[in-house]
């Protein structure tokens, strides 16, 4: 059987043995097996038998459903020297990513369902998790004309965003959050008010006084999710806040959600654990958007993430190569790759630093970012797709980026020694990585 997101599923089963199971949807934790069949998951529980199936013995490892990254930079088409859905799928797999929702600032853009269809069946052919594509709000991403987001939805759009970008008219922004409150799909808003930030390059602040490069003040964030909120408010519809980062609008989202407006929010590893301290001396590869802040917006996330604020952990991966990182800073590309970070980093800054426990990392990582964006998986309840992903939690492994199976060696965290690796993944069944590498 081949599903809308291109996956063939295995038939067959296969019993992942012995593991700590944690599946937040259905408030399972605990050592258990985990019987996968025909590309579902048939049941829970212990000493399950494997029908002569394939057994992925899994004592000591954490046994959850596969993660959804609803955040993800594959580049194709038309920038396949940074990305290809062939090598940003198995990013993804290595990163114990099962779902990753395609994000639609391509060259060009996916703004017509004609492009969606092409995302989708260039990832029946060459993708390895499931990919679901986003759509842009405007025609060519311009953020003038509004894109046929009916059309989009019925091609197989799962959210709208123009990222890279905010939607800077509020006309449009308005529009199009009436036309996403119809559809039922999320609003993804990139938060950063254009007209404010200028020719700024990064957080504005004492870094980017010492080192003397224009700033980005999080007041243009402020402004976008603020706007954000009362058009959401207004129209009903999802707003989903991408990439979070600054203290004032968090508070801000805490306060809306406090009142029922319907808005969720992302935050990313990088800006969870980096300040702009990373910049350092220029190094473009801690130049992202938004902008790596001061330590007082680090602590703002973490606290938000803490108290419920954010929803989801997305990666907001975004590979870029030599040619627009190795030049001047303020020339450089923003984005760094993530994939592959995700899940450690997620676990130092998150739970081991006592912030909250495992189980609550995995519901950001998978239950949380599935019934959101509304897409299959994200539990291991019975009849859910066989999305798995087996990790351990404690394995230790220095960062680099050579070893990648993304194409982008984008990456600040190169040299760090993290701890936390996806051992074995599974997709609708089907072993996609296996001990720690791709099958
Ligand atoms: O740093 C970023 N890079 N932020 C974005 O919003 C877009 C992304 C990209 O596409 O490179
Ligand atoms: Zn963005």
């Amino acid at each position: 059987m081949t599903s809308r997101d291109g996956r063939t599923t295995a038939p067959g089963s296969l019993l992942i043995r012995g593991g700590r199971v944690i599946d937040p949807a259905t408030g399972t934790d605990g050592v258990m097996d985990v019987l996968l069949s025909d590309g579902k998951v048939a049941k829970t529980g212990p000493g399950l038998d494997a029908g002569g199936g394939t057994i992925i013995e899994a004592k000591g490892l954490v046994v959850a459903p596969g993660f959804v990254d609803v955040h993800v930079h594959l580049r194709e088409p038309g920038e396949e020297g940074k990305e290809t859905i062939a090598t940003g799928t198995r990013a993804a797999a290595m990163g114990g990513v099962t779902t990753v929702v395609a994000m639609p600032n391509t060259v060009p853009p996916i703004d017509t369902p004609a492009m969606i269809a092409y995302v989708l069946s260039r990832a029946a052919q060459d993708g390895v998790v499931r990919v679901r594509p986003a759509g842009c709000i405007s025609h060519e991403r311009k953020g003038e004309v509004m894109a046929d987001l009916a059309g989009l939805k019925e091609a197989g759009a799962v959210a709208f965003s123009d990222d890279g970008n905010s939607v800077m008219n509020a006309l449009l922004a308005r529009r199009a959050m009436i036309n996403t409150r119809i559809l039922n799909v999320p609003y993804v808003e990139h938060a950063e008010d254009a007209s404010l930030v200028d020719a700024g390059v990064m957080h504005e602040g004492r870094v980017s006084l010492r080192l003397g490069l224009a700033g980005r003040s999080p007041l243009a964030e402020d402004l976008i999710v603020a706007r954000d909120l009362l058009l959401a408010e207004a129209t009903g519809a999802h707003l989903h806040v991408a990439h979070v980062s600054s203290r004032r609008s968090l508070e801000m989202i805490r306060e809306a959600k406090a009142r029922g407006v319907p808005v969720t929010c992302e935050a990313t590893p990088h800006h969870l654990v980096l300040t702009d301290e990373a910049v350092g001396e220029f190094d473009t590869s801690a130049k992202v958007l938004p902008p790596l802040r001061s330590e007082e917006h680090r602590l703002a996330l973490i606290a938000a993430v803490k108290d419920g604020t954010v929803d989801v952990i997305a990666s907001d991966h975004a590979p870029h190569g030599p040619l627009e990182k190795e030049v001047e800073f303020a020339q450089a590309a923003s984005g760094m790759v993530g994939l592959e970070t995700m899940l450690p980093l997620a676990l130092e800054v998150l739970v081991r630093s006592g912030a909250m426990d495992l189980p609550g990392l995995v519901r950001l990582l998978s239950s949380a970012p599935a019934r959101l964006f509304h897409l299959a998986g994200g539990t291991l309840a019975a009849g859910s797709p066989a999305d798995v992903t087996v990790f351990d939690p404690e394995l230790a492994w220095t960062v680099d980026p050579r070893a990648f199976s993304s194409k982008g060696r984008n990456t600040p965290f190169a040299g760090r020694k993290v701890r936390g690796r996806a051992v074995d993944v599974i997709v609708g069944g089907r072993i996609v990585v296996r001990d720690g590498g791709l099958v």
